[in-house]
Parts: structure tokens; C-alpha cells; sequence
């Protein structure tokens, strides 16, 4: 078997490791060994160097000074991959600040939808609530200001794939269980916030096959169903129990000042459901469904 041109490639970025630095704005370096802090997972560096944990990116992104700014993407939500700093630390990070609500049908390129909705405030829910789960999977994510407009600041996670990439460049996840049970947790995240928009290039890959979810603008739909239930069939049960803890006041607490509060009540719905699909599952097939 011959090994595509494609892969032999990544393979040789992969060990170049210099490309975290060309990606990544200098900045001072401790070894991730000494510095990681248990709420972080151990990616290639991305969160532990030189943070120590979200709340400290939290608090980068919402105080550093912004000295680059550099269009992202296809211009659809215009997004702004800034430069971030604050003393000898330097990080991209993504800007959004749209906020498009519109009632009834709207034609867009893949069909028509109704009441739209592409907000960077479901940037930041989205967020808020994969804390709320203690899921890990979506990148740091502030409220932030920029040029006038109120938006969502997200940290760049540097030295990734995005699902795309690695489709054309035809690779294979090492550990195939671990990585199904990435894109299960996936389905599930989807499934509750109502994803509309997981193509193929908002998935990010580390390095070590970690799965980071992005672009969660368009979510929260005011639907009561769950989307994507063909994929719902393999769960975590520690993320299905801290689902089933979700309750109204949490939400509000954390996530109400970017969802309306039917926008949270949805949720609870599609909570509901999935609490639901969980449990018949697991009576079917118990154990073989589910992962820690
Ligand atoms: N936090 C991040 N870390 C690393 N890469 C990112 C991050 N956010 C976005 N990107 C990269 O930028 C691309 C575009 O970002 P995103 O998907 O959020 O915008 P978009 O809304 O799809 O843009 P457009 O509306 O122009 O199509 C992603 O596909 C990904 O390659
Ligand atoms: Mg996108």
C-alpha cells in the first residue's frame, strides 16, 4: 500500500513541531508537565501553556490589548482573527458580532429555514454551558468589545485540523474507540443546544486526536426535537448525568444573559428527550452503549 503524498506530509508537520511556534505568537514557555491544573485536559499545550486554567484564558481574552486584526473565513459572519496581548503573552483569538434574528422563512444557500438566527451570543452559551457539563470540548470564550460592537471573543487553538483537512488528506484516528467516543459526546452537544451548523470545517483536531467543537452561532433553536438523532446512540454516562442535572436556575445564572428564556426552556425540552432516548438505549443495549 502506498502511503498519499497528503498524509506523508502531516505526518512530517507533525514531527516539524516549529509549526505550534508559527502558529502561535511568541510567548513564554513552561513545561506543560509543571504548569497543567486539573480542569484542563492535556492537549498539545494549547490551554496549559502559559495558562493554568480556563478561567485564566477567560480573563486574557477579556483584558488583552488587541494589536492585529485580520479577516477569517468566508465573509458570511465576517469573523476577526485577532492578535491578543498582555505583558510577554501573545494569542489569536476569533471575533464575532453578528446578532441576526429574523422571523419566518429565510432562503439561505443550503434551503430555506425558519427564524433564522446567527448570534455570537450562542458563542458564548454554547461555551457557558459546555462548563456547566464540564465537557472541555468547546475553546475558551468571552463577551468582548471591538471597534463599537459587542461580541464573542474565542481563543485560537493553534496546531489543529479541522474535520475537512483531515478528510482530503484521507487520515485515520490512531484510537478509533477514543475518537467515536469524541463524536459522540459531539452528537449529544449538538442534539442539546440545536446545532444547525456542524459542517466539516467547525470540528478542530489536535494533534493528539482531541476533539474541539467551534462556530456555535447558529444554535438554540426554538425547537423541542432533536436534531441528528440517528447519530444519538453511544453516550458518556458522566456527560448524560451532569445533562441530567441541567435545571432552569443554573441556566439563568450562567447562560441568561446571551439566551433568551425560551431559548433556555427549549433546551430543558431537548434535555428531556434526550434524558429519555439515554434510558431506552441503555435498556436495549446497556453497557455496549455507553463510555465513561
Ligand atoms: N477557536 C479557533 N481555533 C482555531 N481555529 C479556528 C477557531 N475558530 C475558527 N477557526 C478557523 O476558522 C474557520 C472559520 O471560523 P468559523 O467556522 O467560526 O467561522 P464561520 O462563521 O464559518 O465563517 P464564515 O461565516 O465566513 O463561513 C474555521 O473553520 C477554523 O478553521
Ligand atoms: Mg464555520
Amino acid at each position: 500500500m502506498t502511503i498519499p503524498k497528503s498524509a506523508f506530509f502531516v505526518l512530517l508537520l507533525c514531527l516539524l513541531h516549529p509549526i505550534v511556534q508559527a502558529e502561535t505568537p511568541p510567548t513564554s514557555v513552561t513545561p506543560a508537565s509543571t504548569t497543567l491544573s486539573k480542569n484542563i485536559t492535556a492537549t498539545n499545550g494549547i490551554y496549559s501553556l502559559p495558562f493554568h486554567s480556563r478561567e485564566e484564558i477567560e480573563n486574557f481574552l477579556k483584558s488583552a490589548k488587541i494589536i492585529k486584526d485580520k479577516m477569517l473565513g468566508e465573509g458570511i459572519t465576517n469573523p476577526h482573527k485577532l492578535t491578543l496581548e498582555e505583558g510577554n503573552i501573545q494569542r489569536y483569538g476569533v471575533f464575532k458580532s453578528i446578532d441576526d434574528r429574523r422571523f419566518g422563512i429565510t432562503q439561505l444557500s443550503g434551503g430555506a429555514e425558519v427564524d433564522f438566527k446567527d448570534s455570537w451570543k450562542f458563542e458564548v452559551a454554547a461555551y457557558e454551558l459546555d462548563k456547566l457539563i464540564r465537557l472541555n470540548m468547546v475553546p475558551v470564550t468571552v463577551e468582548r468589545a471591538y471597534k463599537g460592537s459587542k461580541g464573542s471573543l474565542q481563543i485560537w487553538v493553534p496546531n489543529c485540523m479541522t474535520e475537512d483537512d483531515r478528510l482530503k488528506k484521507n487520515l485515520t484516528p490512531p484510537d478509533r474507540l477514543s475518537w467515536r467516543r469524541e463524536l459522540a459526546k459531539m452528537h449529544v452537544f449538538d442534539a442539546l443546544i440545536y446545532n444547525s451548523d456542524r459542517n466539516q470545517g467547525n470540528l478542530l483536531i489536535t494533534s493528539d486526536w482531541k476533539l474541539f467543537m467551534i462556530d456555535h452561532s447558529r444554535t438554540f433553536k426554538n425547537l423541542d426535537i432533536l436534531r441528528g438523532a440517528q447519530d444519538l446512540n453511544y453516550f458518556s454516562r458522566s456527560m448524560m448525568d451532569s445533562i441530567k442535572k441541567l435545571d432552569k436556575a443554573s441556566l439563568m445564572q450562567h447562560c441568561g444573559h446571551y439566551l433568551m428564556t425560551t431559548e433556555i426552556e427549549t433546551m430543558l425540552k431537548r434535555r428531556d428527550l434526550l434524558v429519555q432516548l439515554y434510558n431506552k438505549v441503555l435498556a436495549e443495549r446497556g453497557d455496549a452503549a455507553t463510555f465513561p
